[in-house]
């Protein structure tokens, strides 16, 4: 089975070809991180409009590079939400046409489900049950994956997402959006016992996340150096806050792998490519005797091929939806 899926919920433009869930044969991912740079994150309207200059090009590019063409797809998968109401209705109007053109079914996908979804396109032994951290730009869920389209959220962050607060600490450095790879980056050469920044645990028992207290630890850190004439360590900051970041990530994640004996943590979004991150998963995994996973660095950041890969175990799960089919932006999930 093929399956044209399209993602345009946030700043990317991709669209792919996979046969059955699990093998990519193109993934085209046209980024406007440059575009949104300048402004310092990325501008809704401007989003939009750009999806609409390139989605027929990259629709086309896709199927070039997986050298195939409109009649040999059997499936149409699409980004329904979350995400930005416009830059979705790009993608969603463009899978409608297709799939109404060839009379194809089509179905929406929840994207932060494609970003678990990723996996399965990387390790094609990968099975669930396993346990899930989903750490992106707008979205921070510890989940039990229980079946290839049953989720349980068992927590979830109170405020910003994970990838957010590296985005706004790495402003507050005055470095370029996004702010993750540069932190991860700067993390590698910093102290990351230098500043004594807060772990957010919360109550005893809980699996949520905050990462915002630790975000304005990290604003005042910087006003009382600047007001005290101090140096600032820029890579000391960078890896402090990183640390702090992965210790909650880490410890939440163990815990609930180990308490509902799970032998499999999986990593998924934009921040599961942060290289501390894998490795201190690795690192605790060995101890604990849990497998740890996660995609390719492109495969964690948005892209459509996890939304086919999501889009066929719907499909095969009983899932097709029609051409009413609309966008949400606040999608839940579950
Ligand atoms: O999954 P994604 O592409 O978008 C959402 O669905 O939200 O994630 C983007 C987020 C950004 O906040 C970005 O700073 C973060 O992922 N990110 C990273 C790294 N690469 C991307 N965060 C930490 N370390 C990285 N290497
Ligand atoms: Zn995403």
């Amino acid at each position: 089975m093929l399956t044209l899926a399209i993602e345009t919920s946030c700043d990317e433009t991709s669209v792919a070809v996979l046969r059955d869930g699990r093998e990519v044969l193109s993934n085209i991912i046209s980024s406007q991180i440059e575009i949104h740079r300048k402004f310092g994150g990325v501008v809704p309207e401007v989003a939009s409009r750009k999806h609409i200059e390139s989605i027929n090009q990259i629709v086309q590019e896709s199927l070039d590079a997986a050298n195939v063409k409109f009649d040999d797809i059997d499936l149409i998968g699409v980004t329904q939400g979350p995400g930005l109401v416009g830059a979705l209705l790009i993608g969603i109007s463009t899978a409608k046409a297709i799939a109404y053109g060839l009379e194809l079914p089509i179905v929406g996908v929840n994207h932060i489900e494609g970003h678990v979804c990723a996996n399965y396109i990387e390790h094609k032994g990968l099975e669930p049950p396993f346990t899930g951290l989903i750490v992106a730009g707008c979205h921070t869920y510890l989940v039990q994956v229980k079946g290839y389209t049953e989720y349980e959220i068992i927590g979830r962050t109170r405020d910003d997402a994970a990838g957010e607060a590296f985005d706004k600490v790495a402003r507050a450095l005055g470095l370029p959006y996004p702010g993750g790879p540069v932190i991860d980056k700067l993390s590698q050469k910093g102290d990351k016992e230098a500043i004594a920044f807060p772990r957010v645990m919360l109550e005893p028992k809980s699996y949520d996340f905050s990462f915002s207290g630790l975000k304005t630890a990290v604003l005042n850190y910087l006003n009382q150096a600047k007001q005290k004439g101090d140096e600032i360590i820029i890579e000391d900051v960078a890896a402090s806050f990183q640390q702090a970041v992965l210790d909650v990530l880490v410890e939440k994640s163990f815990r609930l792998a180990k308490e509902s004996k799970m032998d499999k943590i999986v990593l998924a979004g934009g921040v599961a490519a942060n290289q501390g991150l894998r490795n201190m998963m690795e690192q605790r995994g060995l101890e604990e005797g849990i497998k740890i996973f996660y995609p390719s660095k492109i495969l964690c950041t948005d892209n459509a091929a996890m939304i086919g890969s999501a889009a066929y175990y719907n499909y095969r799960a009983g899932k097709v939806d029609d051409l009413y089919l609309n966008v949400v932006p606040n999608l839940g999930f579950n």
